[in-house]
């Protein structure tokens, strides 16, 4: 087999705490090698090192076609055939599609300027070479859905001719069927001889696409296994140290007098009049292919987008906010989609994240009863950080998300509304949030959630309301569907 790219000795410490600890491994021709791990663990330091992004310690080397060097520079990693597409989103939202792909290596005319209609061209061609029908060149990046910027991501990577391609989590916002397509796109990829790290925490897409598991625990390699000779609970057990059910089993309690009523909500082409009722200590799910317009919805029922119709209702009193500052203030608190975007401060420290809309609301601020408390989410939710005055920019991803959350379930609200609150978390983590979801159920509050990964929606909602085009179509008792079910509805057979 030929040899694409071998790390020997890697480590990475910041200010003295080990991320990466001497990891040293191979990527061969053609294979899909999966690293895993829990929130923290070090696989993204690991595939940014590759990049180039970021230099390791001194001591390692990074062997690239046989070539070795102590670190690489992004434009050297890249001219090298090493394309990534990072855990976070990473374009440009008021570009067109096809002025992202070429973003730093721009088509241009003799006379120097950029030549548009040949970067949309060869964007075209690119979407058409990988059956990607829906997303066009000269479409406006703004537009697009998170799975489709997805694509767009995988489109500029591979535009150079890729050998070894690096994908980040590239499912944790996509859904069902967008998910199924990228993984075929990765195996046929992986068939033409480019070698794949693939980063994921779904462990069922890593035993679909997988040639080998590399399991990383605090920055360390604790095991690196063949797929075929290896298994879901036995790759589980090797990262968090402990056995895990696939379906969180939670209890079910009869719901409150509440009321709350989401009344003839509409947006132009992606929502049309959607009206349902959650009542109170429920969790009422939302499910619906990617593009479904759940995002929509609740985006307008937070009060973020123009809103001329829809109204919420609680207890019979008009509660619809006018902007996301008056839902807080009316005590509706949101976690969005897209974390960088919409919710956290990332040059701002852990705790000021963590406590920014609680303490808005106080004159005087108790700073040793604030350490306790942030202390407290920390350890609930398990956010790992060198301390709570790290800014959030240097957290992992998935410990980025667990901040919004601790945030969100502090603030003294009634409604919450949780877009896919669990994307990118580790399977340990993702039990603890919806253990705190839960709590929040019971004292009676109203719980919104959208997700796209079912056994989630399913074990944790007690109705599901299906969106299908922007409508809402059906509405099911959680406990009594499956999967398959849910699918046929999403899909409206
Ligand atoms: N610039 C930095 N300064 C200090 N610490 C950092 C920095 N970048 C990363 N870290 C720390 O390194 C550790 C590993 O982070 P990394 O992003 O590699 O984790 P990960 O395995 O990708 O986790 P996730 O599943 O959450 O994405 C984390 O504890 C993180 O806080
Ligand atoms: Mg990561």
């Amino acid at each position: 087999m030929e040899k694409l790219l071998e790390l020997k000795n890697i480590s990475k410490s910041y200010a003295g705490i080990t991320v990466l600890d001497n990891i040293g491994v191979e990527l061969e021709k053609g294979e899909v090698l999966c690293l895993v791990g829990e929130n923290g663990a070090g696989k993204s330091t690991m595939i940014k090192i590759m990049a180039g992004v970021i230099a390791p310690d001194r001591g390692g080397s990074i062997t690239v076609f046989g070539s070795s060097y102590d670190r690489l520079y992004p434009r050297q990693a890249k001219n090298l055939g090493i394309a990534t597409i990072y855990q976070d989103i990473d374009l440009v939202d008021n570009l067109t599609v096809a002025d992202n792909i070429f973003l730093g290596s721009e088509l241009r005319k003799k006379n120097g300027f950029i030549d548009t209609k040949m970067q949309e061209k060869n964007s075209d061609e690119l979407f058409r070479r990988l059956k990607i029908s829906k997303i066009k060149g000269e479409m406006m990046l703004s537009d697009l859905s998170t799975a489709q910027k997805q694509c767009v991501q995988i489109v500029r990577a591979l535009k150079d001719e890729a050998k070894v391609l690096i994908l980040d989590e590239p499912t944790a916002s996509l859904g069902e069927e967008e998910t199924r397509i990228l993984l075929d796109m990765v195996v046929t990829l992986a068939k033409n001889g480019i070698g794949i790290i693939y980063i994921s925490h779904y462990i069922d897409e890593l035993f679909k696409v997988g040639s080998r598991l590399l399991i990383l625990k605090d920055g360390r390699m604790v095991d690196i296994k063949k797929t075929s000779e290896t298994n879901a609970e036995e790759v589980i057990h090797a990262m968090i140290g402990r056995d895990k059910v696939s379906f969180y089993s939670r209890k079910y309690f009869p719901p409150g007098e509440g009321i709350l009523e989401i009344r003839n909500f509409s947006q132009k082409k992606t929502v049309h009049d959607i009206s349902f009722t959650v009542r109170q200590g429920e969790v009422f799910g939302l499910g619906g292919l990617v593009g479904a317009g759940r995002t929509e919805l609740v985006r307008m029922i937070y009060g973020c987008d123009k809103n001329r119709y829809g109204k919420v209702v609680l207890n019979g009193k008009d509660i619809t906010p006018e902007n996301p500052k008056d839902a807080i203030k009316k005590g509706i608190f949101m976690i969005f989609e897209d974390r960088k975007r919409d919710g956290l401060f990332s040059l701002r420290s852990v705790k000021e994240n963590i406590t920014i809309s609680t303490n808005e609301k106080k004159e005087f601020i108790d700073l040793k009863k604030e350490t306790r408390i942030v202390g407290n989410s920390v350890k609930t939710f398990g956010i790992k950080s060198s301390g709570q005055e790290t800014e959030v920019v240097n957290l992992s991803g998935g410990n980025q998300q667990k901040t919004l959350i601790a945030r969100c379930v502090l603030d003294p609200g009634t409604v919450y509304i949780f877009d896919e609150p669990t994307k990118g978390v580790d399977i340990g983590a993702k039990e603890e949030i919806y253990k705190h979801m839960l709590d929040l159920a019971k004292e009676g509050k109203y719980i919104i959630i959208i997700s796209s990964d079912m056994p989630e929606l399913i074990s944790i909602s007690d109705r599901i309301g299906i969106m299908r085009e922007g409508r809402l179509v059906d509405i099911v008792q959680a406990k009594d569907t499956t999967e398959g079910e849910l699918m046929r509805k999403y899909l409206g057979f």
